[in-house]
This record gives structure tokens, sequence and C-alpha cells, in this order.
């Protein structure tokens, strides 16, 4: 039986730390209100005179990732890259990715799904593998928020959460009888909740698609109703986790780590809460990336790795809720 499993991992975070008390220079807050509501201490944001795009993050995760699974750039078969801030408005970050690794011909294939894009990449990879239609697929999610947040009073319910950032897995197929590699994913969107969190310009039903107006208005910025998206994930999360479970015909029990997506601790433990977990058993750093978006759930991947939380045999479940909205989970087994 071919399964796909996941050959390195690697994360990079610009250098610039943001720290809750910094956001108080720009807008009416405190580090009590952010710490209180979201767990967020501090987050990396890149050089605020810019210069520094979402693909120049990933190179750098993709780098690391690839040197840990011993690739060259021409080994790789395709990139998947999630982003919802991509370096242009199009063509898509996979490809200045690609160009920036030396490749002329690979395929990069760039996906919008926001917090989720990671979930949505890990199950299209993992189909293109087991299907043979490539071997080696590098899958990268990256974000640069920081250009993009209205960092006055107006934005700050969604500036202080948001942190750049970006991970990368290396992905290719292993011939076992084990029951191993990526076990089972469940996806899902609802488009009627798009409003609930967005960016509105650049529009395209709009000509033109952004205007001096449009700027003025802040029409630019990420809006989101965070009570509304908080309620959703809170009773989405749990139902996708028993969805994949099943699908993968294992108990709860079976999963060593639960990485949700980093959007608000306290959406993170009343997920742990409903599902009657152990702290342990739940993966948090949002206190030092602020949320990431398609980079949070590599990014915590990497460094649980690294810290040896998670290892050979473990059984790992990846989820989360996002912008679409959009929410998933995705079941991984290392190889013993
Ligand atoms: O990753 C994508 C998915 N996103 C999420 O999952 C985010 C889900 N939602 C959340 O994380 C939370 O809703 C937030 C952290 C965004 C907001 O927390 P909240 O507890 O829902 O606060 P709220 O929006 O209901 O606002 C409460 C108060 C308001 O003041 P009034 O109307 O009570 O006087 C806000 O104006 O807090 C005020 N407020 C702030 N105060 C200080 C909003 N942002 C801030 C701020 N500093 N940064």
């Amino acid at each position: 039986m071919q399964i796909t499993v996941i050959k390195g991992t690697g994360r990079y975070l610009p250098h610039r730390c943001v720290t809750n008390q910094d956001m108080t220079r720009w807008m009416e807050t405190t580090d009590e209100w952010i710490q209180q509501r979201t767990g967020i201490e501090q987050r990396y944001w890149v050089p605020e005179e810019g210069g520094v795009g979402v693909s120049d993050l990933g190179l750098e995760a993709s780098r690391i990732a690839m040197a840990r699974a011993g690739w060259k750039p021409e080994d790789l078969d395709m990139i998947i890259f999630a982003t919802l801030s991509p370096d242009l408005f199009f063509p898509g970050s996979g490809c200045l990715l690609a160009h920036k690794l030396g490749l002329t011909t690979t395929p990069a294939l760039d996906i919008r799904q926001q917090c989720t894009g990671f979930l949505y990449g890990l199950a299209t990879a993992d189909a293109y593998i087991r299907s043979g239609l490539a071997k080696r697929i590098l899958l990268v999610g990256a974000e640069v928020h920081s250009t993009g947040l209205d960092i006055s009073t107006r934005g700050r319910d969604v500036a202080v959460i948001f942190g750049d950032g970006a991970a990368a897995v290396c992905l290719e197929p292993m011939e076992t009888d084990a029951k191993a590699g990526v076990l089972a994913s469940c996806l899902h969107a609802d488009g009627s909740l798009a409003e609930s969190l967005m960016a509105y310009a650049p529009a395209s039903r709009d000509n033109p698609r952004i205007s001096e107006q449009m700027l003025r208005e802040g029409k630019q910025y990420p809006v989101m109703d965070g009570r509304n998206i908080f309620k959703y994930a809170v009773r989405r999360l749990p139902e996708v986790t028993a969805e994949v479970l099943k699908k993968a015909g294992l108990p709860l029990s079976a999963v060593d780590l639960f990485i949700p997506h980093q959007a608000n601790l306290r959406i993170n433990q009343a997920f742990a809460k409903a599902m009657e977990l152990p702290d342990e058993k739940v993966y948090h750093n949002i206190q030092r990336y602020g949320n990431t978006t398609a980079a949070s759930i590599p990014l915590a991947f990497d460094e649980a790795i690294e810290k040896g939380v998670i290892g050979a045999g473990s059984t790992v479940m990846f989820l989360g809720l996002g912008a679409g909205v959009t929410w998933g989970a995705v079941l991984y087994r290392f190889p013993g």
C-alpha cells in the first residue's frame, strides 16, 4: 500500500519581534486585554520598510525543510503554497517561490484557504501522491499580515492577533502495510459566512478594484466578526474531530497530540474542554507568534517535533477553522 509521509519540516520567522506593549504605541489597547482575550504576548513582523514578501519567508522555511528531507529543489514534482497574503495579486506565490529555488518548469499551485490552507494543501498533496501523480511535494504555509493591517484603534480587534511567518513540509510516498502517514482528512467550507472574516479590496466585482475612497474607508484591511467566528469554531472543531476519527477508524485516545490552528488560545482551550482532553495533548504556541494563519499549523508541528513532543509512531491531528468559513482536520501518523 502506498501512503504519504512527511520527510522534513522547517519554519522561519522574521526578526522583528512586536510585543503587546509595542501595540499600545499605535492604538488604544493594553497588554492585559490582548493576553486575556487571545493569549498572545508577542508576534514577529517583517521589516516596517517593506521588501520582504511571503515567498521570501516561504523560501527560508522550504530550505530548512528540504535540507532535513535531504532534497534538492530539482527533486520536487510540485509546490503547493498556502497563503492569504500573496506577494502579488497575481501570479501566485508558489510561482515566485519556484523561481527563487531556481526551478523553471515545476508546477506550483497556490491555495487561498486562509487558516485551513495547510489542511487543504496536505489533503491535496496526499491525493496527488497516493494516486501516483506526484512523488515529491513541497507544501508551504506562509503569511505576511503586518503590511496589510490597520494598526490604528479602528482595526485593533484584528491587528493585535496576526503575526507573520512561514513553515514548510516535504511529502513523499512510502510503500508499507503499516497504518501510517496521512490516515484521513475531512475538509469543509460555508461561504454564507464569508463576510464574517474578510478583506474586501482589491475586489474584482468593483471597477476599479481599489480606489482612493476604498482606501480611505479601510476596505483593504481585514475585518472580522470575532464573536461569531469564535462561536462557530467552538462548534465545528469537535464535530470535525469526530468525523475524521470515524473516517480513520480510530478512537480519540489514539491521538497523541492535537495541533489546532492558532487563532485564539481561548478557542483551543474551549476545544480541549469540549473533548475532555488533558492540557498536554493540545499544542499551543500562539503566545509567541500570534495567529500566522496558513503557517500556524505547520509552524506548531515543526516546533513540536523539535521539542521531541512527537516523533516516530506518534499520531497527530491537525485541525482548524478560519475565513471562508472553511474548516477541517487531517490525521497523520509518523511511520514507526
Ligand atoms: O484565524 C482566523 C479565525 N479567527 C478567529 O478564530 C478569531 C475568533 N475571535 C476572537 O479571537 C475574538 O473574538 C477576538 C480576540 C477577536 C475579540 O475578543 P472578544 O472577546 O470577542 O471581544 P469583542 O470583539 O467582543 O470586543 C470586546 C470589547 C469591545 O469594546 P466594548 O464594545 O465592549 O466597549 C471592543 O471594542 O473589547 C474592545 N476591543 C479591544 N480593546 C482593547 C477590541 N479589540 C481590542 C483591543 N484592545 N485590541
